[in-house]
C-alpha cells in the first residue's frame, strides 16, 4: 500500500499517456496522494481535465501559469513540491524528456521538480517510445546518465507499437509501475553490506609506450561502477579505483582516478587493511612495456620490438594477504567454453566468487550495456544468471555476496 505517500507524477507526450488517468486511480486507491506534472505535449494525448479530476488537484505544467491553482505560494510552488513527494514517477518518459532530465534543463513543472525533489527520495522512469529510438545511442546514453544518478528505470515491454510493428517499447502496465514503486518505498531490508567497506576495480588501465602512447583494451567500466553504485545504495562505504573511463561517479561513492596496473594497484593497497570486501571489475593489463620512453617514439625504416613485463595481479594481491573475514571476487572474461578457466582462477587466485562472462563482442563484455555472468563459488555453486542489464546483473552479483559476508 501507499497509504499517506505524496507522489509526484510526471506525464510526457507520448501515446502511452492515455493509461495514466487508470495509473493516478490505482495511486489513489492505495492510498496516495498525486501531484500531476504533465509536459504540454502529455496533454495532446490525455485530457487535463480527466488528470484533475482524477487526482483531485490541478494539474501542472507550465512554470509561469502555474498560479491560480488555489496555491498560496505559487512562485516556489516547485520548491515546495520537491520536499512534499515521497517518490517522482515518470511515465510514460519520451525520448525528449529523457534528454531534458538528462541535460539538467528545468523549463516546464516536471523537469523543474525533477531538480527540486529531495535527495534520496526515489526516481521511477518509464520510459515509452519506438523500439529503434529506444535502442538509439542517445537515448541509451542518456538512460545511463539517469541511472547513474539513481533514478531507477523500468524497461519498455514489448509488444504491438503505435507505429503498427511490434518490439520494444510499451510502456510497462500501470499495476507494474505501482508494484515497483512499493518497492522502492518499502524500507529496504538491512543489507549486511551497510556499513562495511569495500573497494572495486573498475575500467582499463594504460600502459604507457612513451610519453604520448599507451597500451590499453576496450573496457568501459560500466560493470563496476554499477557494481559501486549498487552497494553504496545499500550502505557500504565503497572505494572505486577507476581506470580512464567516461563516467559520472555514483551517489555516495568515494572514486579514485588511475591509469596504470602499477598506479592501481598503490590506490588500493592503503584500503586493503580495512576492507570487507573486494571485487576485481577492472580490466588491468597483464603486461607493461618494460621501459616507457620519455618523450615519443620516433619511426625508422626497422621493425619495432617491444619488450613487455608482467604487471601486478591487484586481485590475486590482496586475495594472498588478506586477512580472515575479508572477502575477494574475480571476473574472468572468456570466450565460449571458457568456464574451467574461470574455475581455474577462482582456485589459483584464492577466490571466494568469480563471475565468468563469455565475451562475444555484441550483448556481453566490454562497451555494451548488458551482460550475462555465470557465479561459480569457493563452495561448488553455480549460478547462471540470464542476459541482463549492467545495472541488473551487478545486483545480481552483490545479493550472491550478502550471504557470504553474513556468514562471516
Ligand atoms: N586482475 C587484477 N590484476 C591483474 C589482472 C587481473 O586485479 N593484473 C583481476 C581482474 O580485475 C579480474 C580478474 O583478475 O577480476 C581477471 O583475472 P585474469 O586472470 O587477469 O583474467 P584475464 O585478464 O581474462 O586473464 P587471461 O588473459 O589469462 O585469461
Amino acid at each position: 500500500m501507499l497509504t499517506g505517500k505524496n507522489i509526484l507524477l510526471g506525464i510526457s507526450g507520448g501515446i502511452a499517456a492515455y493509461k495514466t488517468p487508470h495509473l493516478v486511480r490505482l495511486l489513489k486507491k492505495s492510498g496516495a496522494d498525486v501531484q500531476v506534472l504533465a509536459t504540454e505535449s502529455a496533454l495532446q494525448f490525455v485530457s487535463e481535465l480527466t488528470l484533475a479530476t482524477v487526482s483531485g488537484r490541478p494539474v501542472l505544467t507550465d512554470i509561469f501559469t502555474a498560479d491560480g491553482n488555489g496555491h498560496d505560494n505559487a512562485r516556489t510552488m516547485h520548491i515546495t513540491l520537491g520536499e512534499w513527494a515521497d517518490a517522482f514517477v515518470i511515465a510514460p518518459t519520451t525520448a525528449n524528456t529523457l534528454a531534458r532530465l538528462a541535460a539538467g534543463l528545468c523549463d516546464d513543472m516536471l523537469s523543474l521538480c525533477f531538480l527540486t525533489l529531495r535527495p534520496g527520495k526515489p526516481v521511477l522512469i518509464a520510459p515509452a517510445m519506438d523500439g529503434h529510438m529506444y535502442d538509439s545511442p542517445s537515448v541509451q546514453r542518456n538512460l545511463s546518465v539517469l541511472a547513474a544518478q539513481g533514478c531507477r528505470i523500468m524497461e519498455p515491454e514489448s509488444g504491438s507499437l503505435a507505429s503498427g510493428q511490434c518490439g520494444l517499447g510499451r510502456m510497462p502496465e500501470p499495476e507494474s509501475i505501482i508494484e515497483k514503486l512499493m518497492q522502492l518505498l518499502e524500507p529496504p531490508a538491512e543489507s549486511p553490506l551497510k556499513g562495511r567497506t569495500m573497494i572495486v576495480t573498475a575500467g582499463p588501465t594504460r600502459e604507457k609506450l612513451d610519453d604520448v602512447r599507451f597500451l590499453s583494451n576496450y573496457s568501459s567500466g560500466k560493470m563496476g561502477f554499477a557494481i559501486a553504485a549498487d552497494a553504496a545504495r545499500r550502505g557500504a562505504n565503497v572505494h572505486l579505483v577507476t581506470g580512464p573511463v567516461n563516467l559520472q561517479t555514483p551517489p555516495g561513492v568515494e572514486r579514485i582516478d588511475v591509469e596504470s596496473a602499477a598506479e592501481m594497484l598503490e590506490a588500493a593497497r592503503p584500503f586493503f587493511d580495512n576492507c570487507d570486501l573486494f571485487i576485481g571489475a577492472a580490466a588491468v593489463a597483464d603486461y607493461r612495456p618494460e621501459t616507457p620512453v620519455e618523450g615519443k617514439i620516433k619511426k625508422n625504416d626497422a621493425e619495432m620490438e617491444i619488450r613487455l613485463v608482467r604487471n601486478p595481479d591487484i586481485l590475486a594481491t590482496f586475495a594472498t594477504s588478506r586477512k580472515l573475514g575479508q572477502l575477494a571476487v574475480g571476473f574472468a572474461l572468456e570466450t565460449a567454453g571458457g568456464i574451467d578457466y574461470a574455475r581455474k582462477k577462482l582456485v589459483e587466485k584464492q577466490l571466494d566468487l568469480v563471475a565468468f562472462n563469455v565475451y562475444d563482442g555484441r550483448t556481453s563484455g566490454f562497451e555494451v550495456d548488458t551482460n550475462a555472468l555465470t557465479l561459480l563459488g569457493r563452495d561448488g555453486n553455480i549460478t547462471e544468471l540470464p542476459l541482463l542489464s549492467k545495472e541488473k546483473a551487478a545486483g545480481k552479483l552483490i545479493d550472491a555476496i550478502e550471504p557470504l559476508l553474513q556468514r562471516r
